[in-house]
């Protein structure tokens, strides 16, 4: 690894440390005073893109925000023509989130391009810094939002999604001072990209279990989700007899057990992890109660089979209980496999650190997942402290093991062969 220069190779864990104080910096920004919360395009989420912008500008990358948030730094080859690399991840959070879910990916890559250029390196590609606006489908329960813009995927019928507040995605862009007219633009050409790579947290407990710092990414499990209303009857919770009920929630409460039964097979998972009872009160039978389901396989035929079981008994429970469910397909990702060559190259890498090679698939979706059918797609997991929670304040990461991604990101940049 001819890159460690500088301050990377003064002190131990340099780059590591440098990721943790970045990852800190970007999260003093939240809609929250108590938790980080960052989701798509309110203000919090508009300061972060600014600092995002600001570091690359001063690493000397040429950076711009495009007509959906996503923040673009690049770090230019000396030969024009050159294809680019993307490497990216998201800066959005789920609410009460941690401080490394995508946002990782992102500084990582800052802290590696930043080594690139003090030391004067020059690439065979253009390095592509992206960080993504949207990934988590939080604010308008549509997913990936940054990332199927880049990768051209992007169904401007989302435009009309509306929050929670009936702020639509259209209006909500135009109030940031971003341009929808301009999403087409943001797209980039299949022919002029070379490679996807995505360092990300694991999220999940098994490189801690393992006692391994990083691992190798195999494939991305296929994720559907719906947004499900079930309309019954509102009446007087202390009026109307039990068998007269058509109570919404507690239909509900049946598809909650419906979705952890049939999920509960090998190699599936399935969460309702919202769930309302709008305008719910103490004595009021609920006449409407709100819900999502995740459903997620890495085998597309067994998530598929599973959706469809599920619906069909949600089917039955709303005959059952005298109450109309109604469902909106929300997402339908398939199931990503991560390119052989580039898992080659990241083991080779790893190897090259000094660390064994593991390879595990992913349970969570990334932003790789739209680049399947683009390009080739590479990522790298780093270890989830605290027994691998995520997706709450207690994600952790260590120094050494972003020291590791960060050198092992590097190594992988200078050993990609331009195509
Ligand atoms: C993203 O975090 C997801 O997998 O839902
Ligand atoms: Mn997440
Ligand atoms: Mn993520």
């Amino acid at each position: 690894m001819t890159a460690q220069v500088g301050v990377a190779a003064a002190q131990p864990n340099a780059l590591g440390t440098r990721i943790l104080e970045l990852t800190d910096s970007l999260a003093q920004w939240s809609e929250s005073p108590r938790a980080l919360t960052c989701t798509y395009l309110t203000n919090a989420h508009r300061a972060v893109a600014g600092e995002i912008a600001r570091l690359m500008s001063n690493i000397g990358l040429e950076t711009r925000i495009d007509a959906v948030g996503n923040v673009v730094g690049r770090y230019r080859s000396h030969s024009p023509a050159a294809k680019s690399v993307i490497v990216g991840s998201h800066y959005d959070t789920v609410a009460n989130a941690g401080k490394y879910d995508g946002r990782l990916g992102i500084v990582t890559a800052i802290a590696v391009a930043e080594q690139l250029a003090a030391a004067g390196m020059a690439l065979p590609f253009h390095l592509d810094i992206i960080a993504f606006s949207e990934e988590e489908g939080v604010r308008f329960s549509s997913a990936y939002i940054g990332s199927s813009v880049v990768a051209g995927r992007f169904d401007r019928g989302e435009l009309l999604r509306r929050d929670a507040k009936g702020v639509t995605m259209e209006e909500a862009m135009r109030t940031a001072g971003l341009d929808p007219a301009n999403i087409a633009s943001a797209a980039r050409r299949k022919d002029d990209i070379a490679a996807y790579l995505e360092v990300h947290i694991e999220q999940g407990p098994v490189l801690f279990e393992s006692d391994l710092p990083v691992g190798v990414v195999t494939a991305i499990a296929g994720n559907s989700r719906f947004g499900v209303s079930i309309e019954g009857v509102a009446g007087h919770a202390g009026t109307v007899p039990m068998a007269y009920r058509h109570d919404a929630a507690a239909a509900a409460a049946e598809v909650v057990l419906c979705v952890e039964q049939r999920c509960s097979r090998t190699g599936l998972v399935g969460t309702v992890g919202r769930l309302a009872v709008p305008d719910g009160a103490p004595n009021v039978v609920p006449g409407r109660c709100d819900l999502t389901i995740d459903v997620r396989s890495g085998v597309d035929a067994d998530r598929r089979a599973a959706t469809k079981d599920i619906l069909a008994d949600m089917d039955d429970i709303g005959k059952k209980r005298g109450v109309t469910i109604k469902t909106t397909s929300l997402l339908d990702a398939a199931a990503v496999q991560c390119s052989p060559r580039l898992q080659g190259l990241f083991a080779a890498s790893v190897e090259r650190a000094g660390l064994p090679v593991f390879r595990l698939p992913s349970g969570a979706g990334h932003d790789a997942v739209m680049f399947d059918g683009f390009t080739e797609i590479g990522m790298l997991f780093v270890r989830c402290g605290n027994g691998g929670v995520s997706h709450s304040p207690l994600e952790t990461v260590t120094a050494s093991d972003c020291d590791y991604a960060a050198r092992i990101l590097m190594d992988v940049l200078e050993t990609l062969p331009p195509r």
